[in-house]
């Protein structure tokens, strides 16, 4: 028996790979993504080894730049939030990790991937669904539904007992459940649980916190096409890298923390802290070059779609053929969403302040308060007005008539 780990080299998934060894039996390989959670992968490496893994069975892959080319990219084209805040930093991730667990599977002949999301969140539903979807016949194996190791206390003995390191953080305060990607960092648990006190200022990650935020704004110029951005102050760049250098610069300007209670796809409401600063800018960027470059009609529809498109990612279903659908109508609207936009970052604010485009719809001759030149009559608009206010006059009339009586 062969499995695929999804395994980060940290406390917990160290934990699933002794025990998938021990109590399962199984023959592990592990599966290790630098999605830009700023981490030495390296470390994974050593201690997989350490733990018994063949080198042929260990992956370490770079998928920063799938990541954000064919995940981040097409959700941000729909300006995509669920509960009309959360930017889906970790939702958007879960699918691509599934997507290479399940080809190393492949390639290994494994007939089962293991994660380390618990059974209590929207993780396991993400590896799951997106598992299901690339591979029908794929068995899963999650230990946190399976062991009774249902304590903090007695997954460090476990850990103890099998010689497996424990950074000294995994025992502090630390928030207890970290997510990191290129996209964005989150933070759940601990000091975070009641959601009736301000989380403490040490959670933050990668955003300073505004009151430490400098004095002077700063600007940043980013070009689309197409609805992806593809050059920041006029220099060309990769997606992952124009990604990074929105985070370090939204970061430092306190940019893109949320303090958010979520409703899980599981039932159960929980607390994050969310810190976005490159996706925040972004979101701000793409909207700005939306508004001159897209069509009212088009716009009002994808923005009338966006609430469920992003209910499927966050439920996990990026894998299924109604967000490809949607996903079709929201990249046809793109076809235009070319041009550049500057933002001005300034004490935990990304705003647009100038946007500019070959493609652009708005029209300084029809909308002037000077002057048009015949470009505009006025005299359409009492027509236009009084259709539009015919069925109101008739519901107005009837009304006046019922009260009457
Ligand atoms: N609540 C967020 C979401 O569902 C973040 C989950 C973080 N996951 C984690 N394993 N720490 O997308
Ligand atoms: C987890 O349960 O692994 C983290 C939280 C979530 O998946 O929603």
């Amino acid at each position: 028996k062969k499995v695929v780990l999804a395994y980060s080299g940290g406390l917990d998934t160290s934990i699933i790979l002794k025990w998938l060894q021990t109590e399962y039996g199984c023959e592990v390989i592990t599966f290790t993504a630098d999605l830009g959670q700023g981490e030495e992968l390296e470390p994974a490496r050593a201690k997989a080894e350490l733990m018994g893994i063949k080198k042929e069975n260990i992956h370490i892959v770079d998928v920063r730049e799938e990541f954000v080319r064919d995940f981040v990219f097409p959700m941000f084209r729909a300006n995509a939030l669920y509960e009309g805040l959360y930017l889906l930093g970790t939702s958007i991730a879960r699918p691509l990790i599934s997507k290479h667990l399940v080809e190393i599977a492949q390639k290994h002949g494994a007939d089962a991937v293991a994660h380390g999301a618990t059974g209590k969140g929207n993780d396991q539903v993400r590896f799951e669904l997106s598992a299901a979807a690339l591979d029908p016949s794929i068995r899963v194996i999650a230990p946190w539904r399976l062991w009774d190791l249902t304590s903090r206390t007695k997954l460090l003995e476990f850990a103890e007992a099998n010689q497996i390191p424990i950074a000294k953080d995994k025992r502090g305060e630390a928030p207890f459940s970290v997510d990191a990607n290129l996209l964005h960092t989150s933070s759940e648990g601990r000091v975070l649980e009641d959601p009736a006190q301000e989380f403490p200022n040490y959670v933050l990650q990668r955003v300073v916190p505004v009151e430490e935020a400098p004095d002077t704004p700063e600007m940043v110029e980013i070009t689309f096409e197409r609805g992806d951005a593809v050059a920041i102050n006029g220099e060309a760049m990769s997606p992952a890298t124009i990604l990074a250098k929105l985070n370090e610069i939204g970061g430092k300007h306190g940019v893109g923390v949320l303090d958010l209670v979520e409703n899980r796809f599981v039932g159960m409401k929980s607390r994050g802290v969310y810190e976005t600063p490159g996706g925040t800018i972004l979101l701000e960027a793409h909207r700005g070059i939306e508004q001159i470059t897209l069509d009212a009609g088009a716009g009002h529809l994808k923005d009338s779609i966006m609430p469920r498109y992003a209910e499927l990612i966050y439920n996990g279903f990026w894998f299924s053929p109604e967000r490809e659908a949607l996903q079709a109508l929201i990249d046809k609207t793109q076809e235009h969403v070319s041009g550049t936009v500057r933002v001005k970052l300034y004490k935990g604010k990304a705003s647009t302040v100038a946007r500019w485009s070959d493609h652009s719809l708005y029209s300084e001759k029809h909308v002037t308060f000077e002057e048009d030149a015949g470009a505009y009559d006025q005299k359409d608009a009492a027509g236009f007005i009084r259709l539009n206010a015919l069925r109101l006059r008739l519901i107005a009339t009837r009304n006046a008539r019922v009260a009457q009586k």
